[in-house]
């Protein structure tokens, strides 16, 4: 069964995952609505892509303010718009710990790595210096570590000879549109089972 589940995009600056899942709202692609962004940055450009379509943009604003103060104030902000669903789109700071257990399995990461390789900053950097040939995206639920929750889809490409960070990231960013438009797609179509550390797709054998 298709759920229309309401969203709260959480971000930190370009917010091109969040118009990827504005485009994909606005076409049908997905029946989930945004019911608000939020960011902890004052001057993140995500928000003027969502004030564009009328999606309540607001920010909650870290800088400055100790972690437990701003989570609080953060997930009051949440609370408000009583989401099913949160997407980290680009988030730069790792919940707290009682924001991940008032949501438990309904918060949503999209990582530029294939975890659980390269987790945290500058995955694809870590990934050309590792020297590895392939890398991809990752889209996991998210728990308390950092990059660490039930994977639910990853897509990979091939890493060239001459990729630098940005040719690399350019081209992992158009996939990762795609990936987390797909993994919202599969949760709003109930097709998503947890068991413990994995994912599995219902039907799927265990
Ligand atoms: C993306 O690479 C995402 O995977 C990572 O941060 C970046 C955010 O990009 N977590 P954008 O703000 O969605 O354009």
């Amino acid at each position: 069964m298709t759920k229309s589940l309401r969203i709260v995009v959480l971000v930190s600056g370009r917010g091109s995952n969040l118009q990827a899942l504005i485009d994909a709202q606005l076409v049908g692609k997905i029946r989930s609505q945004i019911v608000a962004v939020i960011s902890n940055i004052t001057d993140a450009p995500a928000l003027e892509r969502a004030r564009r379509v009328k999606i309540p943009a607001l920010v909650v604003a870290s800088k400055g303010k100790n972690n437990d103060i701003f989570f609080n104030e953060l997930q009051n902000e949440i609370k408000k718009y009583n989401p099913d669903l949160i997407v980290l789109a680009g988030f730069m700071k790792i919940l707290a710990p009682s924001l991940v257990k008032a949501y438990a399995n309904r918060i949503i990461n999209i990582h530029p790595s294939l975890l659980p390789s390269f987790c945290g900053l500058h995955a694809q950097q870590q990934a050309i210096d590792a020297g590895v040939k392939i890398t991809g995206c990752t889209v996991h639920f998210v728990d308390e570590g950092c990059d660490t929750g039930p994977i639910i889809m990853q897509r990979a490409i091939d890493i060239k000879s001459n990729d630098s960070q940005t040719s690399l990231s350019d081209r992992l960013l158009a996939i990762e549109h795609q990936v987390l438009v797909a993994a919202i797609k599969l949760i709003e179509d109930d097709k998503l089972v947890l068991q413990g550390k994995k994912t599995l797709l219902s039907g799927e054998p265990t």
